[in-house]
């Protein structure tokens, strides 16, 4: 009955309680009202793409031949995306601990989330679905350098993994692991989640997704008088909490997805320089997994 539908789908809390962290994508298990919901937020979101979404967005959503009304097979979206940047989704259960992941973007593999949100609840919702992932992400993937700037928060994420598995004594390590990780997070937040862009020749324009995937928040986040949008700074952006449950009133403008690689490259100067050793505090929280996968990362 519950199909593939975000918190409600059988097949995704066996494959948890079994430990599969990477998985399939069960296409028959989808349900018509997942169908229904895909289509719904597509169709509802589609104009405010071409207002607000940056070009090279636009560009990807028409080369992956994205299905408006039917939930997409995950197979035939890597059949588009694969030959323009090798990168490809891939089908997982659920969260996935901080080094596993960017070692995915390394990798050019997009961890993705394969449930659809609530028919009854298309405007809210805490956690990813496939909507974030699949159309709010994955079109960016189709994007050489953008593409390029995932990779490098891999690299980015194996040089912490080395500072952090040097130290000797297991109480520092964790602590350095703690801030650096949390550094790392603020920074994908405010970018590949919530960043803008100054276009130059479409003005300013959303690249998050986060923002891309959510009706609402697109619009707010460039016509809202009450969103505070700044260059980014990295020494602002790395110790700069932020909290999930409400439209972000702070937003960092980049100039092009050149920049952004630039910007990442720094990231991991300051992570190998210990600039990021002691982070504000505050959100996100960083859990033991987190922490544990960088430790434990085989190098
Ligand atoms: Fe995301």
């Amino acid at each position: 009955m519950s199909g593939l539908t975000t918190t409600k789908a059988p097949f995704i809390e066996n494959a948890q309680q079994k430990g599969e962290r990477f998985i399939h994508q069960p296409y028959e298990l989808y349900s018509e009202e997942n169908h229904q919901a895909w289509a719904s937020l597509y169709a509802r979101i589609q104009d405010r793409w071409v207002r607000y979404a940056n070009p090279k967005f636009l560009e990807g959503v028409a080369k992956l031949n994205l299905d408006p009304n039917r939930v997409p097979r995950i197979s035939e979206l890597n059949q588009f995306l694969s030959p323009l940047t090798g990168f490809k989704a891939k089908p997982v259960s659920g969260y996935i601990p901080a080094f596993i992941f960017f070692d995915c973007l390394r990798n050019r593999d997009f961890p993705t989330t394969i449930t659809v949100r609530d028919l009854s609840t298309l405007d809210y919702l805490p956690e990813p679905d496939m909507f974030h992932d699949v159309a709010g992400h994955v079109p960016m993937h189709t994007d050489k350098a953008f593409a390029d700037t995932l990779v490098r928060f891999g690299e980015c994420a194996v040089s912490a993994a080395m500072v952090i598995q040097q130290l000797k004594d297991k109480e520092v390590q964790r602590e350095r692991a703690r801030s650096i990780i949390k550094a790392m997070a603020r920074f994908f937040w405010f970018t590949v989640e919530f960043g803008l862009i100054r276009d130059p020749k479409a003005g300013l324009r959303v690249y998050g997704s986060g923002l891309l995937s959510s009706y609402g928040e697109i619009a707010h986040s460039l016509e809202s008088p009450e969103v505070q949008r700044y260059p980014v700074q990295i020494e602002w952006v790395v110790n700069q909490y932020f909290e999930i449950n409400h439209y972000q009133p702070l937003l960092f403008v980049i100039d092009s997805f050149d920049h952004l690689f630039s910007l990442v490259d720094e990231l991991e100067r300051w992570v190998k320089d210990g600039k990021v050793n002691n982070v504000a505090p505050g959100e996100p929280n960083v859990s033991d997994l987190d922490i544990e996968s960088f430790l434990s990362a085989k190098l």
